[in-house]
């Protein structure tokens, strides 16, 4: 029987669970609501049980009989839009409690320990004692930390709050792997990927791997899947083609521009940094800094799932709104692999 055993509640497509497996824990169930998300969990992590689901209905008669033995770990992260700084934020939002069922599956399995990860939101209101009080109430101690995930490698300048609580141990906490001048850029991360103009697709590399992420992410494939650029109208691709690497709309002559969206709507990512946070508009140059640093159009799916450091071997199913969201949700996988080697390694505990 595999030490380090984890299940996840709310799952999503699979990042923190992929993450950990990777790291060398091993996943043995895994819940998500949303069909398309487990979908994409089975066909990357298969051999365990992937419930499409709602965590209300996991209950202690269900658990008894659908999870095959008490795992060492319970991980998760409830969904984030009540929390999230992209999004409006609402302290009464029914989801931001849905980590009340998180603690009510941990008090039941007991495992030694868990990880609920969220969005930033979560620490600005000052919900960080009152989840940490919830574990230490029922025997876990529990510590709290923002990690950024460009400090673990991927390219983008990513946030999550993570609590990790054990029965016996504290936990030290994440170190970051990388100071801010060895983040890895969005050229770095995506400049291998084929030119495409909007509207286009491809399905096969056209050029060597150039940098170390590059190599890291293709491993040994051969075929690109979700590498498909979304259509946009010839005016808008005209005014975004005045907008330079790393530039914003005030570049966009007055004829040209828009006639609505954010501060940060129609900019262009910059080739040399780490991308800012993927949103689930990426393929939309009204999207949160989402255009090309050099092409003039929206992000792929696949170019959005290197900036969230899922490698190209993992593929994501439905729509491609879907896709989209589904690797925007996710807890980038090198992250999650960071995370799994310091919940693994005793220095990393007290
Ligand atoms: C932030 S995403 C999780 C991302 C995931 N940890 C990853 O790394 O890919 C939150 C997930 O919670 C799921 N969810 C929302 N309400 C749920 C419920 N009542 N029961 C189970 N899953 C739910 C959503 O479908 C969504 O996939």
């Amino acid at each position: 029987m595999p030490d380090d055993t984890f299940i996840d509640l709310f799952s999503g497509a699979g990042g923190l669970t992929f993450g950990l497996q990777r790291a060398g824990l091993t996943p043995i169930y895994a819940l998500d609501a949303w069909s398309d998300a487990i979908d994409t969990y089975r066909l990357n992590l298969p051999g365990h049980t992937a419930e499409c689901g709602d965590v209300a209905d996991l209950t202690a008669n269900k658990m008894k009989s659908i999870i095959p033995q008490r795992p060492n770990w319970v991980v998760g992260g409830p969904p984030c839009q009540g929390y999230s700084t992209v999004g409006k934020r609402n302290r009464n939002d029914q989801r931001n409690r849905l980590f009340e069922h998180f603690r009510r599956i941990v008090q039941y399995l007991e495992p030694d320990g868990f990880v609920l990860e969220n969005v930033l939101g979560l620490k600005d209101m000052s919900y960080e004692q009152e989840v940490a009080e919830a574990f230490r109430e029922i025997g876990y101690r529990v510590r709290f930390q923002v990690a950024s995930a460009a400090d673990h490698g991927v390219p983008q300048l990513r946030r999550r709050v993570l609590f990790v609580g054990h029965r016996e141990a504290d936990f030290k906490g994440l170190d970051p792997l990388l100071q801010a001048d060895q983040y890895v850029s969005v050229e770095q991360a995506i400049g291998d990927l084929p030119k495409l103009q909007p509207g286009e697709s491809a399905t096969m590399y056209d050029a060597p791997a150039k940098s170390d992420f590059q190599r890291l992410m293709r491993e040994e494939m051969i075929e690109l899947q979700g590498h498909t650029a979304s259509k946009h109208p010839p005016h808008l691709v005209e005014a975004i083609s005045h907008i330079p690497d790393g530039g914003n709309r005030t570049s966009i002559p007055d004829h040209l521009q828009p006639k609505s969206g954010f501060h940060n709507s129609y900019s262009r990512l910059a080739s040399w940094l780490p991308a800012v946070a993927v949103t689930q508009n990426m393929g939309k140059p009204s999207g949160t800094r989402c255009i090309h640093p050099k092409q003039d159009r929206g992000l792929t799916t696949r170019e959005g799932a290197r900036l969230q450091s899922f490698p190209d071997s993992f593929f994501f199913t439905g729509p491609s709104t879907s896709q989209r969201l589904q690797v925007a949700n996710a807890v980038p996988p090198l992250l999650a692999e960071s995370l799994g080697r310091s919940l693994l390694d005793p220095d990393h505990w007290a």
